[in-house]
């Protein structure tokens, strides 16, 4: 079972979500429901993934079949980039939850800073427009704490945002994010913007946390600029050894012992588990040292199609 971290407004989450995008299609309900079975507590989807309904559906199947509650299972979803106009935040969170089967979510999130041309409707498979919008941060916010008002989402956040992002819309937030999803793995360890947020009481949460070894990405959107595997770096599989884990363990524990949540999908039953497992050990000061000096500042999600965005996130600030 996943540990907790309490949020700035008191609002508890498992420190451990099951990653759902590229979970693939014909296995999402059965992954699902094992995933709930093994003591997954917390889920991570967004509209973009186009998962939404055959989540939604798995988890009422669940829920209607063992006595679990809807209040013990975290649902995140996320706000995707065509409907960051206020009069469009709110309307696209109904169709999430529609989706979902749901009447609120426990974490809404901005996926990206950079906004995308409105649509006027949902496609079920998204294909994204590659036409920018403008539209002010503080705008998309301000409909985001509507949400919660509402009761529709429980917390809300932001995702992939770096430092000036947050500063510019916590200066004016009613309601201050709780939580920031990046990319962060050993070899990018978002050490800046992890202090950034830890002064802020904004929690980090690590996606790609096992620095996303089977995924090479389209060149055209996610140029993947390394191509090691952290899964299988000698660094690893010696502290691995060392401790009787495994290496996917030692890399989710490093995250945690630092104090980040972390995303990480698997739909293989066994690394589900292992995954999950690693609340009962911890790494040594030598050895969480050791994991630092992976870092090398790459990331491998750059987000090339955002890249001459106004707000594209990764150029020069953290
Ligand atoms: N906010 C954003 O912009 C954003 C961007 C990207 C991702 N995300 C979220 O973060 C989640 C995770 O990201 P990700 O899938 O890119 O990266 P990841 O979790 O670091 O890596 C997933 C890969 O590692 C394998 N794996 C899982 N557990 C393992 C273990 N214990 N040992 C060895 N290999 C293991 C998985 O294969 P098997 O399935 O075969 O185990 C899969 O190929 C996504 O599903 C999504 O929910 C968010």
């Amino acid at each position: 079972m996943a540990d907790y971290i309490t949020l700035n407004n008191g609002n508890r989450i498992p420190q451990v979500a099951l990653g759902t995008s590229r979970i693939s299609h014909e296995k999402l309900e059965v992954t699902i429901k094992r995933a709930l079975e093994m003591g997954y507590r917390h889920l991570d989807t967004a509209f973009l993934y186009g998962n939404e309904a055959a989540i939604g559906k798995a988890l009422q199947e669940h829920l209607e079949s063992t006595t679990l509650s809807r209040q013990e299972v975290l649902i995140t979803t996320k706000l995707y980039p065509n409907f960051m106009k206020g009069s469009a935040v709110g309307p696209a969170l109904d169709e999430s939850l529609r989706r979902l089967r749901l009447n609120y979510v426990d974490l809404f999130l901005i996926h990206v800073p950079c906004a995308l041309k409105e649509m006027d409707t949902y496609p079920e498979k998204v294909t994204q427009s590659r036409e920018f919008m403008s539209v002010d941060l503080r705008e998309t916010w301000k409909a985001m704490e509507e949400t919660v008002y509402m009761g529709k989402a429980r917390s809300i956040g932001v995702s992939n945002f770096n430092t000036k992002q947050l500063d510019y819309i916590c200066e004016v937030a009613r309601i201050q994010p709780t939580v920031n999803q990046v990319e962060a793995h050993a070899r990018f360890p978002q050490k800046k913007l992890h202090e950034f947020c830890k002064s802020r009481n904004i929690q980090l949460q690590a996606f790609g946390p096992l620095g996303s070894p089977c995924f090479t990405g389209s060149t055209e959107i996610n140029r993947v600029q390394s191509s090691d595997n952290l899964v299988e770096h000698p660094v690893i599989m010696d502290i691995a050894e060392k401790y009787k884990r495994t290496p996917g363990q030692i890399l989710l524990r490093n995250l945690v012992q630092r104090g980040m949540a972390v995303v990480p999908k698997s739909e293989n039953p066994e690394r589900m588990k292992e995954n999950l497992q690693i609340f009962s050990f911890s790494l040594s000061d030598a050895d969480m040292n050791k994991i630092d000096e992976l870092d090398n500042g790459v990331r491998r999600f750059v987000f090339l199609w955002y890249k001459d965005h106004p707000e594209y996130p990764f150029d020069d600030v953290c």
